[in-house]
């Protein structure tokens, strides 16, 4: 069966109070929108149709960042959830299979459970998405008889009675594409809100003799984002639950609840991540590396082996390979380090080459910058780069080479060679005693004089 997925996020999420269309507003440092198209592409959907309207431009780019192939289709009028899915008509067009409607704002859908929904569309022509709700609020709820769903209410045209029920509408349904677009057209707005519900199907398609089914799922999954301390909530159960899936995966948080993941961290096999940890986007790390505690990363790959921190910062290109070693205060930028590298204190490397097991020293700084433009420093392999080195950008030191310590290094170094880059020592024997004892002198002058 062939699925084509309509994700609706044309609303502007008023609550939010934002300038950002809801939907791009982030958890896990993507924003919403991809979280609810990558529960849907586990179903391996042959076409993904957003429904767009406030920051349509914005929207679109975000899907499309996510997936080349999704289309958006432009809602300029939000005139209820099934006039929304109406929009995707053109784009569901040449299509024939199964449409699942699921909400832009509602990223927390299990797979296994838009699985559970395809098993029962087998048996049922429409599929909805229900839970019981600790606090129903204004939820649309679902009138069922048996296994059978007959009707949804939204919750400003329901009577008392039906505000009791407590099985309510996630939003997200399954149907045939033509039948769905169908049903759709009959729907109309008189009703509370003056709205085309998407809801209506359901009593539209039991009218005509079809029938409808609700699969129910833990409430925790149809969770919505309306609002800033919602957003919040949600951004804590992500975070949980993706530190759950890493130690599943068998990776080691000693204290998860300190560590901080993206939808896309991708941590491996008995990799070790000590407490305060901040992984921001594109990230990802090979088995059994160490990142140690106060570490923060973003855009960079580390290598089975490496140690990273305490106090480390992985910014984007960073690309460490196997056995490197990074260690507090240390940042690397868009630099790769080859395996055995070790960079473990204080440091600054940005746009560099470095070669196998070369030895950076404390204080080391890759000056790439020079106002306008950046450029790479490049350093063999088993080179040593003297404590406090300024390596200025565009520089070369060759393999074995060594610098001093304090060196500041404008040309490049062959290999095997000592560069100093640095003020001759001068010693003078007796000075320091002779200038302290002036200095003594003086202070007892200023004190006799009050
Ligand atoms: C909807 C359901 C309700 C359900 C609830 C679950 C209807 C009529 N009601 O109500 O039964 O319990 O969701 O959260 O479907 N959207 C558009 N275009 C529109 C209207 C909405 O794209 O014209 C999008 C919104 O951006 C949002 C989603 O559809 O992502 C739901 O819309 P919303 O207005 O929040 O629906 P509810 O009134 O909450
Ligand atoms: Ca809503």
């Amino acid at each position: 069966m062939s699925i084509a997925l309509v994700v609706l996020a044309a609303g502007k999420g008023t609550r939010m109070e934002s300038d950002l269309p809801k939907v791009l507003h982030r958890i896990g440092n993507a924003p919403m929108l991809h979280h609810a198209m990558a529960a849907g592409a586990a179903l391996d959907p042959e076409k993904v149709v957003v429904v767009a309207g406030h920051g349509a431009e914005a929207v679109s780019a975000a899907a499309q960042d996510y997936m080349d192939e999704a289309e958006v289709a432009i809602q300029s009028e939000q005139l209820g959830t099934a006039h929304a899915v109406a929009q995707a008509r053109t784009a569901l067009a040449e299509f024939d299979g199964d449409v699942i409607v699921l909400y832009g704002d509602t990223p927390f859908i299990r797979f296994e459970t838009l699985e559970e929904m395809a098993r029962a569309r087998a048996r049922h022509d429409v599929v909805v998405l229900g839970f019981e709700a600790a606090d129903p609020g204004r939820y649309g709820r679902l009138v069922t008889n048996g296994d059978r769903l007959e009707r949804i209410v939204e919750f400003k045209d329901a009577t008392d009675e039906e505000r009791a029920i407590t099985l309510c509408n996630s939003g997200v349904l399954a149907a045939d594409c033509a039948t769905l677009l169908r049903l759709i057209e009959a729907v109309g707005n008189d009703n509370a809100s003056g709205e085309y519900y998407l809801t209506d199907v359901v009593a539209l398609a039991v009218s005509e003799g079809l029938s409808a089914t609700a699969v129910v799922c833990d409430e925790a999954e149809t969770q919505g984002i309306n609002s800033r301390p919602e957003l919040a909530r949600a951004e804590a159960v992500f975070q949980a639950s993706a530190r759950e899936t890493l130690m599943a995966d068998g990776v080691t948080l000693q204290a998860p609840e300190t560590v901080f993941l993206s939808f896309d961290t991708a941590l491996g096999r008995d990799t070790e991540v000590e407490p305060h940890v901040v992984f921001g986007p594109g990230v990802t790390v090979e088995n059994g590396a160490r990142i140690r505690a106060f570490s923060h990363l973003e855009g960079c790959h580390v290598s089975t082996g490496a140690v990273v921190g305490p106090y480390a910062r992985l910014r984007p290109g960073a690309e460490l390979d196997e056995d490197v070693h990074v260690g507090n205060f240390v940042e690397i930028k868009n630099a790769h380090l080859s395996a055995g590298v070790k960079a473990n204190h204080l440091s600054y490397i940005g746009d560099a080459d470095i070669g196998e097991r070369t030895n950076i020293g404390a204080g080391t700084i890759t000056c790439n910058y020079d106002g306008f433009l950046k450029h790479r420093t490049e350093i063999g392999e088993g080179a040593f780069i003297g404590s406090n080195t300024m390596l200025v950008a565009p520089v070369r030191v060759g393999s074995g080479a060594l610098t001093g310590s304090g060196s500041v290094i404008t040309e490049d170094v062959p290999d095997d060679a000592l560069a100093l880059g640095r003020a001759p020592q001068v010693t003078k024997p007796g000075r320091a005693r002779k200038l302290f004892e002036i200095l003594k002198a003086r202070r007892a002058d200023l004190k006799k004089d009050g």
